[in-house]
């Protein structure tokens, strides 16, 4: 997977991407991340990227002329989704994630300042993302979520091809508790059956334990996901 980020701080990315799971999916060439200043696009004499609001009010708007020079530059004449970072986009999920894990390319823009003109995401994004019910001083943090939840999706990025398959959301539902060894540590025990050696109670029992930790901390998310008979009885016993 190609992506490249329009950013006005390419420095910000630096050691983010230099170390851990990313890095080393950049190293086996499963993902190459461009970083591209959208302030080079800028012709005039102080490389202006922002403008006053039409209209007035606070702050300062990033202008569209750097930011469609600097797309059109990287996609040429090729369909490739562009995705606009913004507190007023879809709410990122791993839906999402396993979404953009499918594209051969994306760009991802970084918003910055009070705000991007609308052309911007009428006429150049095919897609805005937001990460939260919370507001960031640009869009560069959120690109970095994005792109650890992606890149971590494509094939033999990950050690385990399975692992992905048990994450927290995959299935809906909240991940089980998960212990290492001591069995013992400070007097806290781990929980007997995990010691068992018997995968199928294994199974039934991290099931239970997910069913549950999602019913006390996300109960949102069980509308959406598919129970048996019995768990649905055990959430109405939860509830
Ligand atoms: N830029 C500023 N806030 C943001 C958010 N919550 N998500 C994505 N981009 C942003």
């Amino acid at each position: 997977m190609q992506i490249d980020i329009l950013t006005l701080f390419p420095e910000m990315f630096q050691g983010v991407f230099d170390s851990g799971v990313i890095k080393r999916a950049m190293d086996k060439q499963l993902v190459s991340i461009g970083l591209h200043n959208f302030r080079d696009q800028a012709h005039d004499k102080h490389h202006t990227v922002d403008d006053y609001p039409y209209g007035g009010g606070a702050g300062m708007l990033l202008k569209p002329e750097p930011i469609f020079e600097a797309v059109e530059a990287i996609k040429g004449e090729s369909d490739i989704p562009v995705i606009l970072l913004n507190p007023q986009g879809r709410l990122f999920s791993q839906k999402i994630a396993d979404e953009f894990s499918q594209y051969r390319r994306m760009i991802i823009i970084c918003g910055r300042y009070e705000g991007v003109d609308e052309r911007v995401s009428e006429h150049l994004a095919t897609d805005e993302i937001s990460i939260g019910d919370y507001v960031l001083t640009g869009g560069e943090s959120a690109a970095m979520v994005v792109i650890d939840a992606v890149v971590r999706l494509l094939p033999g990025v990950l050690g385990s091809e399975l692992s992905p398959l048990e994450d927290s959301h995959v299935a809906g539902l909240l991940e089980y508790p998960q212990y290492t060894r001591p069995d013992s540590y400070r007097g806290w025990a781990v929980p007997e059956i995990l010691l068992s050696g018997n995968h199928a109670r294994v199974a039934a029992w991290r099931r239970e334990q997910s069913i549950r930790r999602t019913c006390e901390r996300r109960p949102e998310l069980l509308d959406k996901v598919e129970l048996s008979t019995e768990e649905k009885r055990l959430v109405q016993k939860l509830r």
